[in-house]
């Protein structure tokens, strides 16, 4: 009965340290990086996609928040969402930040906050190589315009007179309608379209008509959340340190533009 006692005793003092040394562990936890959930919708190259056969996500945008994330001391998790889910997962907490080629613009701006511009792209238009009937906005009246669901592009083909928008939820879908010549042309960010005529649409597509819209990009935050404030500290240091322009140079192949 005295060794069943002492046996139990040496148990419940086990336990006790065991569930001690969790308890600190927990609370000493301070060392273990904080996480920065991050949303995007990676169908649009160069700025975020997964390379053939990889379920890495890559990319300028990718890059360049792994390395805020970095100056920030935290650890980022990337989260693969429709473009259209991006705002609402900020507004539910799913995601802290999303980084997706985001335009800032003002109805947005309305429904979150958005860091610094990181770059300045503009919207174009294209069509197969074969089309010489399309040459601006103007020549879209009446013609099928395939988007992406809730970018600044289907707002642009939503413009157009008498135009059908068939709108997609990738932009590989979007392309493919091109393609298959179930839609007269596309509505696309000018770097995205550019990185896709030199791949995928060599030797089938072209750019046409004059580039639309300076349309800076944003991380967007939840509104007023002062992860923005943060994400411009970090994004300002990696423009002093020269990180930015390794990352810029790297996908674009050219420094950025001084502004
Ligand atoms: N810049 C455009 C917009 O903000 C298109 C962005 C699409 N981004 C993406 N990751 N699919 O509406």
């Amino acid at each position: 009965m005295k060794k069943l006692f002492a046996a139990l005793c040496l148990l419940t003092a086990f336990a006790m340290v065991a569930a001690g040394c969790g308890g600190k562990k927990d609370t000493a936890g301070t060392d273990a990086k904080k996480v920065l959930k991050v949303g995007t919708e990676p169908t649009f190259a160069p700025f975020e996609f997964q390379e053939k056969d990889s379920k890495d996500f890559t990319g300028f945008d990718m890059e360049l928040i792994r390395a805020i994330g970095k100056q920030m001391g935290m650890t980022v998790e990337i989260k693969n969402l429709g473009f259209d889910a991006l705002i609402p997962s900020l507004n539910s907490g799913n995601i802290d930040a999303a980084i997706a080629g985001m335009s800032i613009t003002e109805a947005r701006k309305k429904a979150v906050t958005f860091s610094d511009s990181y770059y300045t792209s503009g919207l174009t238009i294209v069509v197969t190589k074969d089309n010489d009937a399309i040459k601006s906005l103007k020549d879209l009246e009446g013609k099928k315009i395939a988007v992406q669901i809730g970018t600044t592009g289907a707002d642009k083909a939503a413009s157009v007179p008498g135009a059908q928008v068939k709108r997609f939820n990738t932009n590989s879908e979007v392309f493919l309608e091109l393609n298959n010549k179930n839609a007269d042309a596309v509505i696309i960010d000018k770097p995205v379209a550019e990185y896709f005529l030199v791949r995928e649409g060599k030797g089938k597509d072209k750019l046409v008509g004059d580039t639309m819209d300076a349309e800076p990009y944003g991380i967007a935050v939840k509104k007023d959340s002062k992860l923005a404030g943060e994400i411009n500290k970090a994004l300002a240091e990696l423009k002093k340190n020269g990180e930015y322009n390794k990352i810029y140079e790297k996908w674009f192949g050219k420094a950025p533009k001084a502004n």
